[in-house]
């Protein structure tokens, strides 16, 4: 189900590439949630997990050194350039593309097919922005991992593709067979702009 233990679910092929990018480093996992996801960043190898939730959570003493609990709004988060964890974001303006903004590196998780939908248009266009240092495609969800800013056209992920094009749903094998043509980040900057005033509208 869904949500328990966790909404996102990282494959064994997925951690590896997790592991990659977070061993030794201070991770911020925006939306933690249970902790369930961010106590899995400490055991693949984070250095510290500063885990912000606007929802209370228990963090039991014994990992008061490796993990901080910041129980605040994402706008209110001063901006962070450490390494983020995205896992399943609200599809609703929750202001996260806010502090996401000084991120050297955002590891995202979610999906955005089969009658689901993870982040807001804006969210989405902040990281379609973003250079891809990794995607691991997965029934349960995509992972991808971006790197900053690439201001060339690069061709869009199934996940970019799905969040940009809301007026129907897609499946997962549809949008990830080879060969899909999904099209590129550079297009339809006219469209992005309509979506993202009704996003701030939340239609
Ligand atoms: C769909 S859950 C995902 C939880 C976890 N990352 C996972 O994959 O299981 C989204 C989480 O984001 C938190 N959240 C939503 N809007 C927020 C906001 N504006 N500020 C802080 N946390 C927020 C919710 O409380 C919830 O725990």
């Amino acid at each position: 189900v869904r949500g328990y233990p966790s909404w996102g679910i990282l494959t064994p092929e997925q951690q590896v590439v997790v592991r990659k990018f977070i061993k030794g480093r201070r991770v911020r996992d925006y939306g933690c949630g249970n902790l369930y996801l961010t106590l899995q960043l400490l055991a693949l190898g984070a250095r510290h997990v500063e885990a912000v939730d606007k929802d209370p959570v228990k963090v039991t003493p014994y990992l008061k050194d490796r993990l901080t609990f910041l129980h605040r709004a994402f706008s209110d988060c001063p901006p962070s350039i450490r390494t983020a964890f995205v896992s399943w974001p609200d599809n609703r303006d929750s202001g996260i593309h806010i502090p996401l903004r000084d991120a050297t590196c955002i590891i995202y998780l979610g999906k955005n097919t089969d009658g689901m939908m993870c982040g807001t248009r804006t969210l989405w266009e902040t990281l379609r922005r973003r250079r891809v240092l990794a995607h691991v495609p997965a029934k349960e969800n995509d992972l991808i991992v971006y790197g900053t800013a690439k201001l060339t056209n690069r061709r869009l992920l199934p996940e970019e593709f799905a969040s940009r094009t809301r007026d129907r749903w897609y499946s997962h094998e549809e949008l990830h067979r080879p060969g899909a043509r999904l099209g590129g980040t550079m297009k339809s900057n006219t469209r992005d702009i309509v979506e993202m005033l009704l996003d701030a509208l939340n239609l």
